[in-house]
């Protein structure tokens, strides 16, 4: 007996620190998976209606370039209020952070799942059309949205023709600036087809007018990272007279990095109007900005969805339009 007693207490000792060690690891692997999940696909909503059984009830799926982003939010809302008006199964994912290939790999897994219409924002024309294509070939109908990949076999788009925009903010800012110019361009993601699409309709509206582009940088569609790909590229050159965002939140990242740089004889031009983006049009803060229709994208996407698959004849791209926004139509409203 004294022996198991002697004994008792280093051997509750082990199984206890075993124990905590086997928990600890338990803990670590739950935040590991938790965070890999996050990272392939963590916005996922979906709007379910009385009246047809979800069996019935058709299952479509947006695919977003990242989670809860405030642009896409806005896409979102109206493609699930369409689909409520309709009573149809609108699933809502994409990336936690904008990333072509997971992006990529959402639509195979869209595929994969077999629902019966995707809408999905052309983000890279080039690596996404033959997955698009391949949805086609399955029955799956594809309707890009924001993004077009023209020489997909998609049954439509619904978006804004980004080259035209480009080519009328470029035509804007000539118009309005005094030459010459030394500009910098912010843009979204590298590779998204709309960014190199707007940068190339800005760019040839630059041609021959004295405004140059001195610099570019990607901001990975994050007001953050746009902030730092501005602060370096006026540390850089700093004859820089003018800095345009291309994606929704590059303007604002930008202002973040002419406040900090002191650097207010700097011209922000932007495309979007979020929240934020008005209000520092409002205060001069921001010169101009490119309004698009992202609501209307979403709602027109999925009702054009609706008519197709009741043998409708639809459009095989629908423009939603865009308009230059300034401090006098902010502080008309
Ligand atoms: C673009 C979207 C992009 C968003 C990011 C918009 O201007 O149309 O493709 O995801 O900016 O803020």
């Amino acid at each position: 007996m004294p022996h198991k007693e002697r004994n008792g207490a280093p051997q509750s000792k082990i199984l206890l620190s075993a124990s905590l060690l086997l928990a600890a690891v338990f803990i670590v692997l739950i935040v590991l998976f938790g965070k890999t999940a996050n990272g392939i696909n963590t916005m996922n909503r979906s709007v379910h209606q009385p009246g047809l059984s979800g069996a019935d009830r058709p299952h479509f799926v947006l695919i977003v370039e990242e989670y809860q982003h405030p642009y896409w939010n806005l896409v979102a809302e109206g493609a699930l209020d369409a689909a409520k008006a309709h009573d149809v199964l609108l699933e809502i994912v994409g990336p936690f952070r904008s990333n072509i290939a997971e992006h990529k790999k959402l639509l195979e897994k869209a595929i994969s799942a077999k629902v019966d219409g995707i809408f999905v924002q052309g983000l890279d024309d080039v690596a996404e059309t033959p997955v698009i294509n391949k949805a086609m070939a399955k029955g799956i109908p594809v309707i890009t949205v924001d993004t077009d990949a023209s020489g997909s076999k998609r049954i439509s788009y619904v978006g804004t023709d980004n080259y035209t925009s480009g080519l009328q903010l470029g035509k804007y800012i000539v118009e309005r600036s005094k030459a010459p110019q030394t500009i910098g361009i912010v843009s979204g993601s590298k590779g998204a087809t709309n960014q190199r699409e707007r940068v190339e309709g800005i760019m040839r509206a630059f041609k021959k007018s004295g405004f140059q582009i001195a610099a570019t940088g990607f901001s990975n569609i994050s007001r953050v990272q746009a902030a730092q790909v501005a602060e370096n590229m006026l540390r850089e050159h700093p004859e820089l007279s003018m800095l345009i965002g291309t994606s929704g939140l590059d303007a604002i990242g930008i202002f973040d990095a002419v406040k900090l740089l002191n650097r207010s004889d700097v011209i922000i031009y932007g495309y979007d109007d979020l929240p934020e983006t008005l209000e520092l049009i409002g205060k001069g803060h921001i010169r101009g900005t490119v309004v698009q229709k992202p609501y209307t994208m979403g709602r027109r996407a999925v009702e054009m969805m609706i008519d197709y698959k009741k043998g409708k004849a639809i459009p095989p791209a629908l423009y939603t339009g865009t308009k230059i926004l300034t401090a006098k139509d902010v502080n008309a409203r």
